[in-house]
Order: structure tokens, then sequence, then C-alpha cells
């Protein structure tokens, strides 16, 4: 069965001070009986895996490059995250797909990219609120879906993370029918793409303004296998009765 997993993204927010909430997080949930990702700005990575030590909170990037290595001045690469301490790394968010333009296909290369130097690739998909109102959300969610993923994905290596654009920080959520209506169609299309076994396995994250009142609900929806909660990861008061909702 699918292990659940609960993600934190800290987007551009965090300066070494924040590290202690790491140390929180760990003592308060010190065998955790979920899987635990946090993704602090590329800055705190390798301070953060040397925080985290032995536990098994696995640490991990925002982006990376599709190169390796290169005269891409201001990016970092995946092995870079992965020497760092990096075991995964989040790719396709909306806020970069938006802001630095980044295609599907630049995201399917920065999967390989990954993949490649062994972390997991997060991959996130989602709508606008103009495509939800016009009735697109199964076909960009489809297309997306199709163009960002490698095809030698598998479920040791990929975790798929919708996140409706509406709802990131706005405080906004869909309805739990609506979760699973998009949840259990990627799931479809992950099993037609990669069959049952494999698609199975697969772990596919709700995330946008989960909450410690909401996350409960949102746990019990079909297909969702945790969450990439954002702003509610900053502190771990807020975060850890996300991760225990989960539990
Ligand atoms: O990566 C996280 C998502 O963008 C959700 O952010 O929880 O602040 O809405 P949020």
């Amino acid at each position: 069965m699918r292990r659940k997993l609960a993600a934190g993204n800290w987007k551009m927010n965090g300066l070494s001070a924040e590290l202690d909430q790491i140390d929180a997080l760990t003592a308060s949930h010190a065998t955790p009986s979920v899987d635990l990702l946090l993704c602090p700005p590329a800055t705190l990575v390798a301070a953060a895996a040397a925080r985290v030590g032995s536990h098994p909170m696995m640490i991990g990037g925002q982006d990376c490059h599709m190169e390796d290595s290169g005269a891409y001045t201001g990016d970092v690469s995946a092995p870079m995250l992965a020497d760092a301490g990096a075991g995964a790394v989040i790719l396709g968010h909306s806020e970069r797909r938006d802001a630095h333009e980044e295609s599907d296909e630049m995201v399917r290369a920065k999967a390989e990219a990954a993949h490649r130097a062994g972390l997991i690739a997060v991959v996130c998909l989602g709508e606008s609120l103009d495509q939800r109102e016009a009735g697109q959300t199964l076909d960009i969610i489809g297309a997306q879906l199709a163009a960002s993923v490698p095809d030698a994905a598998t479920s040791d290596t990929l975790v798929i993370a919708y996140e409706p654009i509406w709802a990131i920080g706005t405080g906004k959520v869909p309805t739990l029918e609506q979760i699973a209506e998009v949840h259990d169609f990627i799931r479809a299309r992950l099993e037609d793409r990669f069959g049952t076994e494999q698609a199975s396995a697969i772990r596919l994250l709700y995330g946008g303004s989960v909450k410690p009142d909401n996350a409960s609900d949102i746990f019990a929806v079909s297909n969702v296998d945790g969450a990439l909660v954002g702003g509610a990861s900053l502190k771990a008061a807020d975060f850890s009765p996300i991760i225990k909702a989960l539990e």
C-alpha cells in the first residue's frame, strides 16, 4: 500500500533561525508513521539536512535545472541538491510555471535530471480559476500529466501533487468531491500509462490552503495520499497537526 506523505514547501521563506522548526518537528514526530518531506529554500538545504540528522524526515529542493552542470548563473542542479543532502525536489510548481515560464517539457526534463541524481521528483499539476470555470480542469491536468512526467518514472521516483492554482495561499479549497474527481482521474491516467501495479503505488498529494482544521477531511478523500503544504508548513505548530491528521 502507499505510505502517506506530508510534504512542506517553504517557498522563498526561511533564514537560519527557522531551522529550529525542524528540531520541533523531529522532536514531535520522533518515529513518524508517515513519510515526511520538508523543502526549504536552496540556501538552507544542506543545513536542514544536517539538522535532521538520523531522523527519517527527508529534505528536498524546490526546483532544479534540467542540466547537471554548466554555465547557468544562479541555477541549482539536481546533483547539487543531492550533494547537499536532498532526497527529493518539487518540480513544475505553478509559481515557477508562471513566473519562470516553465513548460511541461521543461518540467519533464527537470524530472529526468532529478532521477539521474537519485532524487524523487514531486511533479505539480494544477488548473487556473478560469480553466476550472470553463470546465477544462481534467483536460488541463491530463495534458500536464502526460507531458511533465518522464516515461521512466516509477512509484519510487515520482510523486504527483495536484495543486489548483486558485487554492494556493488563498484560503479557498476545492470541495472534497472536486478533489476526489481530479485525484481519481490522475490515478486512472497513471494506470493507462504505467499499468495498474505501478500506478497504484504512486503517491498523489493535494496542495492548496491545507491547514490544521481542514486536513482530516482532505486526507479522507479517495486517492489523496498526503499533502504538499505551503504556508502552514512554516511553523511546526501548524505543520505538526497536519502530520498528525495523516498518521
Ligand atoms: O506548494 C505548496 C502549495 O503551493 C500550497 O501553498 O498551502 O500556502 O496554499 P499553501
